[in-house]
């Protein structure tokens, strides 16, 4: 069990999580809590250091988030970023104001590299800001220790009381050395030796899931996509025989993906899961009929899953939990927390308000899909199970635009395999986060054989990332592109047309609804 903690205090900034993921990357512990947390509450987990986040706010709204005083007198060191930066220097009697000049993105900034949180950064390094308030006046004991032409106080400390605030985003990218600044600050501000590994959050999670569970029964909700097969393998080394994998069949996998499930993790497979396959294929066609709306389709889906989820848990009997390999993407994207709702992410946003289990338990939550994936190999998933694209739980569901029909799946699964196999096949696979096919709703006319037809218009869609929450289109080879139409229309009944799409997330997204 790890023994260092660093905690995130979410005033409801937009990268919290990822702070929190930086800290981790930096082999200490870390978790985001809602800055509602109380003091004794915070001192109960014994942090070596707090982080406050940024946030839409300015210190002077009446109903922006505060934090009380005595925080800044536990001795705990403090990190505040943007809107975490202001609430200290205002808390502490600095002064707070709209600043003369916005600055948004990437900005020059002036260091000072004597203070502990810049050593060894350059004098002038790129950092990002997106700020409108700014600090005007540090409290009584801080000095500055960075600005840029437009933002005197770009930084600011008070290192004997170990308090120290950025104006910038050090958990960004874009800020160039914004590792080696949380580096600092975790390290030789907060003392941290760095006893956190991937394998320490497996140990850790292994045995809370114990405690909490004890000898009650578990339902995992198995998809045999990473997440939930990640979820099913730290239960199953959990709680063992208490636990059985329930895996729903909904009509809307890719071609063979059910039997191919099914031979990895059902009783054939390595695993010890109490594998049940429900096939229930044409309970969701019928409730799909005729609804086209994305949001209407995500919800059906994830309240049928529930549904079957209940009657297996029935037929078991005395089933307290039930277990989704939710992560940290689909909790932001279906606008949990303060973040606007992109779409219902369908073990998420997409729950039924009556779910009949007395807890739902989600031990990947906090983890991005990379760091899902540092969890499987450290469980012994083999690399091809782990490093599977990620498949969506509403399946071809949200990959058909528009009313999902029987005839349509297999339609989008016969392109979807072509093109599966034409991208292996030339050995393009390597680095792509996502590709899929998808049938448009569209349909348009062509010319076959001297016959015009009036058919169905395949996209494709390949994009590199590695967070899911941004992705650019990938430049695929042209050949291998002319290579997968050509088959698709001539091999795929009720199709005369293929695209690429080109469009990265943001602006799209990588699913199509
Ligand atoms: P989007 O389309 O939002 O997708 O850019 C981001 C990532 O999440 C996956 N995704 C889902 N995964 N349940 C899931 O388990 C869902 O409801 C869901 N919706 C999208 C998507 O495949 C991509 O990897």
């Amino acid at each position: 069990m790890a023994k260092e903690m660093v905690i995130v205090l979410d005033f409801g900034g937009q990268y919290n999580q990822l702070i929190a993921r930086r800290v981790r990357e930096c082999n200490v512990y870390c978790e985001v809590l809602p800055y509602t947390k109380t003091l004794d509450e915070i001192k109960a987990l014994n942090p070596k250091g707090i982080i406050f986040t940024g946030g839409p706010n300015s210190v002077y709204d009446e109903t922006s988030p505060h934090y009380e005083k005595a925080i800044f007198e536990l001795g705990i060191p403090i990190l505040g970023i943007c809107y975490g930066s202001q609430l200290m220097a205002y808390t502490l009697g600095g002064e707070v104001a709209t600043a003369p000049v916005s600055e948004y993105g990437h900005t020059d900034v002036e260091v000072d590299t004597t203070s502990v949180l810049f050593h060894d950064v350059a004098d002038t390094t790129v950092c990002w800001m997106s700020h409108t308030d700014y600090i005007k006046e540090v409290p009584e004991g801080f000095h500055i220790t960075a600005h840029t032409p437009v933002c005197p106080v770009a930084a600011m400390e008070c290192a004997e009381k170990k308090l120290y605030a950025t104006q910038f985003h050090p958990e960004v990218m874009h800020t160039k050395e914004g590792m080696k600044m949380l580096h600092n600050f975790v390290y030789d501000v907060c003392g941290c030796v760095g006893d956190w590994k991937m394998d320490s959050f497996v140990e850790t999670t292994i045995k809370s899931l114990r405690e909490k569970i004890g000898d009650g029964k578990v339902l995992c909700a198995l998809s045999g996509g990473v997440d939930s097969s990640v979820a099913a393998v730290l239960l199953s080394k959990a709680i063992g025989k208490q636990l059985t994998c329930v895996f729903v069949d909904h009509g809307l996998l890719r071609k063979n993906e059910g039997d191919e499930v099914e031979a990895v993790f059902g009783p054939d497979g390595p695993y010890e899961l109490n594998f049940i396959r429900v096939n229930a294929q044409q309970r969701y066609y019928d409730k799909l009929k005729g609804v086209t709306e994305p949001e209407a389709k995500r919800k059906i889906i994830g309240e049928e899953f529930i549904r079957v989820f209940e009657e297996e848990a029935k037929k078991i009997g005395s089933v307290d939990f039930l277990v989704q390999g939710t992560i940290y993407p689909d909790v932001i994207e279906s606008g949990l927390g303060k973040s606007a709702v992109i779409k219902s992410h369908h073990n998420v946003g997409g729950l039924p308000d009556v779910v009949d289990f007395k807890e739902i338990i989600e031990p990947l939550r906090m983890l991005f899909k990379d760091e899902v994936r540092k969890a499987g190999l450290e469980l012994g998933i083999p690399e091809y199970l782990v490093y599977r694209q990620p498949f969506p739980g509403p399946g071809l569901g949200i990959r058909i635009i528009g009313e999902v029909t029987e005839e349509k799946v297999k339609i989008v699964q016969e392109a979807d395999y072509i093109y599966r196999e034409e991208i292996a096949k030339a050995g393009v696979d390597k680095g792509l986060g996502q590709y899929f096919a998808a049938l448009t709703n569209m349909r348009s006319v062509g010319v076959m054989g001297d016959f015009r037809t009036y058919d169905y218009a395949i996209a494709l869609r390949a994009v590199n990332t590695s967070d899911f929450m941004t992705a650019e289109a990938t430049q695929l080879p042209w050949e291998v592109l002319a290579k997968v139409t050509n088959r698709i229309v001539n091999e795929v009944k009720g199709v005369n047309r293929v695209m690429y799409d080109c469009t990265g997330k943001p602006p799209a997204t990588i699913e199509f609804e």
